[in-house]
């Protein structure tokens, strides 16, 4: 909100000057309303979004130098221990803890909406057997919005509610049927009475031959993994989301397109990027080798560094706990691939190069290796990102379109293409 300050831009040409407000958040950096410049005829320049804040949020704050992430005003570390994966979501959407009957009420509209419209199996016969599954999600996703026309109105807030239901709902088993496409298994159902992790883990894994037995401390890993990447402030994929649903798009459209987003090895893809890396890396004895290729910028190493975590990633230290306990259930302390990327963390927090640039291992260094244990197989460990960050998605998206001084987004330029200049014919180039 506005308070006293102002800045006050000089320019050296005698221009007048001009006073920009500066607005006060309730946590972190007070942030300068250049809204009044683009009336000068100048842009400012902020490729990558370095220096810009988007929008205005009420959902998740992130202090970058401390290390802290809350949501709601909630610590990510109290809600990883005391809460799950549901009412984080109930909270993400709706700004307050349930209570019981909230909850109840909430889990039971979930539950009601997790099968998938059987005319959308069609859609996944349509890929090829390799497709990869975060492609098969972007365009099942996207395609939801062919099967709910009746809540398609944005500017109605009960069909906001209802598909933001449907999209936590359904993410899971569109996830679990990508993988089961891919592996030529016949298609699962969810089985309610389970949790959602618990559902999830049903649908990857039983068949119609064997009951899938589910390991209770699994489930709660996985279900921690959920919390950790439910929601994460203004990052691209978000970004991305309230982009594309500033123009009125509707949600599965802007969920597909956040997706997309995701897939990236700089976004969401790293978590599959860290297991290849530590694949093709190989053994302890290769560590080294692979270093001095970091260093020269030959590869980067994946799981590590963070555009907002400049210290620590507080989703790292609760997922390095995690690791531990499901290595532990499953006795893999001596697993090859976890001391290979425990040699990988030890000499990257004690090099200089790590240390100047604060590169630190983010929450992806470690959600790959409890993601393997769990027997997930690295390509679904993205879309596991995806169903995660869906609430999150979702609560910007319709966070933006509740506010009444909601714009289309629509950034400008530095142009530094050709001039103008005449059409020459073909024969004459
Ligand atoms: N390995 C080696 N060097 C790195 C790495 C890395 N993972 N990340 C950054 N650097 C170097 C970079 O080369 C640059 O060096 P110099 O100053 O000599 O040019 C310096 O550190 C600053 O990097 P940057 O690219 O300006 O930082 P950024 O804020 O633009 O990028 C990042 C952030 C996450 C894209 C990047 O750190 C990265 O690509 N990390 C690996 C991928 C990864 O693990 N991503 C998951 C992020 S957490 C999950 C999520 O939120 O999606």
């Amino acid at each position: 909100m506005e308070n006293n300050r102002k800045v006050t831009l000089t320019y050296n040409d005698g221009k007048d000057n001009l006073d920009m407000p500066v607005l006060k958040g309730t946590l972190g950096p007070d942030v300068v309303d250049i809204r009044a410049f683009s009336k000068t005829g100048m842009f400012t320049f902020d490729p990558g979004f370095l220096a810009t804040a988007s929008c205005e949020s009420q959902i998740t704050f992130i202090d970058g130098d401390l290390g802290q992430l809350y949501y709601r005003g909630y610590p990510i570390e109290q809600l990883a221990a005391k809460s799950d994966y549901l009412e984080v979501c109930y909270l993400l959407l709706n700004g307050e803890l349930p209570t019981a009957q909230e909850r109840q009420a909430f889990e039971r509209g979930i539950m009601r909406h997790n099968m998938l419209h059987d005319q959308l199996m069609s859609l996944f016969k349509g890929f090829r057997r390799d497709a990869h599954p975060m492609a098969v999600m972007v365009g099942v996703v996207g395609a939801l919005s062919a099967f709910y026309h009746d809540s398609l109105d944005i500017n109605n807030a009960e069909h906001r509610k209802i598909s933001a239901h449907r999209l936590i709902a359904k993410l899971p088993n569109i996830a679990a049927q990508a993988y089961r496409y891919n592996k030529g298994l016949p298609f699962s159902y969810p089985k309610n009475g389970l949790t959602y992790a618990e559902n999830f883990l049903h649908m990857m894994f039983s068949t119609p031959c064997e009951e899938y037995k589910v390991n209770k401390t699994l489930a709660l890993a996985l279900d921690r993994i959920f919390t950790l990447h439910a929601d994460h402030e203004q990052n691209a994929s978000t970004s991305t989301v309230r982009l594309a649903g500033s123009s009125g798009a509707n949600p599965f459209a802007c969920i597909a397109a956040g997706i997309a987003c995701l897939w990236g090895p700089s976004h969401g893809g790293a978590n599959e990027a860290v297991l290849k890396m530590l694949d093709e890396i190989g053994s302890v004895e290769n560590v080294p080798a692979f270093m001095e290729g970091v260093k020269n910028k030959t590869h980067k190493l994946m799981g590590f560094g963070h555009r907002v975590y400049k210290n620590m990633d507080p989703r790292a230290a609760i997922m390095k706990e995690t690791c531990d306990e499901v290595l532990n259930e499953l006795g893999l302390h001596n697993d090859p691939k976890f001391k290979l990327a425990m040699a990988l963390e030890k000499i990257a927090l004690e090099d200089p190069y790590f240390i100047e640039r604060k590169l630190y291992p983010n929450v992806d260094f470690y959600s790959g290796i409890v993601l393997s244990a769990i027997g997930i197989p690295v390509s679904m460990f993205t879309p596991i990102f995806a169903l995660a960050r869906t609430v999150g998605w979702i609560s910007h998206w319709a966070e933006m379109i509740a506010d009444p001084a909601m714009k289309i987004g629509r950034p400008r330029q530095l142009y530094t293409g050709a001039q103008r200049r005449d059409y020459i014919p073909q024969e004459q180039r």
